[in-house]
Formats: structure tokens, C-alpha cells, sequence
């Protein structure tokens, strides 16, 4: 039975779509079975996989949605699980932008994308559900389907204000629709530890955080090896093992699993 991962905050930018894809590129090569869903309608994770938007009758995460929502069947497995280097994964595109919409009208809306995930449960060990900037019904129903929360956090001001907010929402979903849901803790990502910010605000986090949430002992530094292996559409620790976001991406994938055991 696996365990679900969301990587959710409301801020953009700070590296939820770039942890979700080294993370299960990561506990692939452990060899854990990982099914990642790109849940958000920037497809980015979808890119990084190397898939597009081909427009000949593929099936994406908002089809599933629409089917779910509508109490259609879903379309055969084969026809909307992607494969990518040992990783499952389920695509985005655009459209999922008009199921936002739909699901604000919706009854009991928060819990399709958890009653399609039901279906996969067994067959993974691993599911990583990557989330859009917002706490609007797409990042509630990923929250709905979710066991863990990783908060991926780079360590400036305005995302160190939006935790907060984040953490309340969390809160309410655990409380209202997902008894279930556990924070896994805060990651931070693109670290560059030769500024005093990073430091500074690092230090900041490990002392409001420390009683009440994990801060991961993995940090994902900053560097440009990031962004260069997303635009050979490898993980980091794939395109450079050596790199020290490569191991630091491995390292927080053993750490993570690690808790479960
Ligand atoms: N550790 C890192 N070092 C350097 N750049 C990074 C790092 N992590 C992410 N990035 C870059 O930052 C940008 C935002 O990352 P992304 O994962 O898309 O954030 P989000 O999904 O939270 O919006 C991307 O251009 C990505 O390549
Ligand atoms: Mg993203």
C-alpha cells in the first residue's frame, strides 16, 4: 500500500515541481515503485518528464477528474500512466485549469483526486503528488488524497510568511476532510549558503519550527545543475551523481523513507 506525498505550499518558485521529479527519480533507484501525479495546470513536472501536450487523444489528470466527476469510468491505465527512467507518472496539461473552476461547484469535490489515487494504492509503494501555487481546490484535494505534506521552502522572507497561512489550511484539511494528513516536514530548497539570508532565515525556521515540525537534515543547495539537468530531462542526481544537489536530492529521499520504517 503506498504512501502519498504531496509537495505543496502556496508559493511558486521555491522548487515543489523540482523535488517532486529528483525525489522519485531517487527512490526509484532505491527501487521503490513511485507513481508521481502532476497536479498542476503548468504542467512543469509533466515537462520535466519530457512529455507534450501531444493533442492525439492521450488522457491527463484532468480527464481522470472530469471522469470522476461526472461518475464516468476511468479510461484504461495504460492510457494516461507515462513512464519515465523507473518512474510512473500521470500528466497535466492546461485543462486542468477549467477542473479548478468546475470543482469550486461541485458537491463533495475535495475527494476525487483521492478516490482516483484509491485505485493505484496497492500497486505502488510511493505516490508524489506535485501541487499549483494557490490553497484553492486543486491544493485541497491533493492535501484530501495525501498522507504526508513535503513543504518544500527556499529561505526568503515572503515564503517564510506564506508557511504560516499554509500551515492553518493543513490544519483545517486534517481537522474537516483527511484525519490522516501528517506534515513529513519542511525541505529547504535552493540553499546557498554563502549568503547571510540563507543563514539567517535557515536559523530562523529550525527555531520557530523545531517543536512542532521536522525540518529536514537534507538541505537542496542552490546551484545552476538544477535547472541544467531539468533541461536534459534528467534529475540532478541522474545528469551529475557527484553534484551536490544530486546527493543532496538522494540523501533526502533515505531520509524520508527512513521516518516510514
Ligand atoms: N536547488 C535549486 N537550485 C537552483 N535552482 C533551482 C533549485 N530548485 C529549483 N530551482 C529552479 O527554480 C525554479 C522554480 O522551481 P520549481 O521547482 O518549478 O518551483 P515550484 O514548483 O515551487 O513553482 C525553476 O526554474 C527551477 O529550475
Ligand atoms: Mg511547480
Amino acid at each position: 500500500m503506498a504512501v502519498t506525498y504531496c509537495c505543496a505550499i502556496q508559493k511558486g518558485g521555491v522548487g515543489k515541481t523540482t523535488t517532486c521529479f529528483n525525489l522519485a527519480y531517487s527512490l526509484a533507484k532505491m527501487g521503490y515503485k513511485v507513481l508521481a501525479v502532476d497536479f498542476d495546470s503548468q504542467s512543469n513536472l509533466s515537462t520535466c518528464f519530457g512529455k507534450q501536450d501531444s493533442g492525439n487523444g492521450d488522457y491527463y489528470v484532468e480527464d481522470l477528474m472530469l471522469a470522476m466527476m461526472e461518475e464516468e469510468e476511468l479510461p484504461d491505465r495504460s492510457e494516461f500512466i507515462n513512464h519515465c527512467n523507473g518512474v510512473d507518472y500521470i500528466a497535466s496539461t492546461i485543462g486542468l485549469s477549467v477542473i479548478d473552476a468546475k470543482l469550486r461547484m461541485e458537491m463533495g469535490s475535495e475527494n476525487m483526486l483521492r478516490d482516483i489515487l484509491r485505485g493505484f494504492k496497492d500497486d505502488y509503494d510511493v505516490v508524489l503528488i506535485d501541487t499549483c501555487p494557490s490553497l484553492g481546490t486543486l491544493t485541497i484535494n491533493a492535501l484530501a488524497a495525501s498522507d504526508r505534506v513535503i513543504i518544500p521552502a527556499d529561505p526568503e522572507l515572503l515564503t517564510m510568511m506564506g508557511l504560516k497561512d499554509f500551515l492553518k489550511t493543513v490544519s483545517k484539511v486534517k481537522k474537516r476532510i483527511n484525519p490522516n494528513l501528517e506534515v513529513a516536514g519542511i525541505l529547504l530548497t535552493k540553499c546557498d549558503n554563502r549568503t547571510n539570508l540563507c543563514k539567517v532565515i535557515t536559523d530562523e525556521v529550525e527555531d520557530a519550527y523545531k517543536d512542532k515540525l521536522m525540518v529536514f537534515h537534507s538541505r537542496i543547495p542552490k546551484t545552476v545543475k538544477v535547472g541544467e539537468a531539468i533541461y536534459y530531462g534528467m534529475s540532478v542526481e541522474e545528469y551529475d551523481p557527484k553534484s551536490p544537489a544530486g546527493v543532496a536530492y538522494s540523501e533526502f529521499a533515505k531520509e524520508l523513507v527512513g521516518y516510514e520504517s
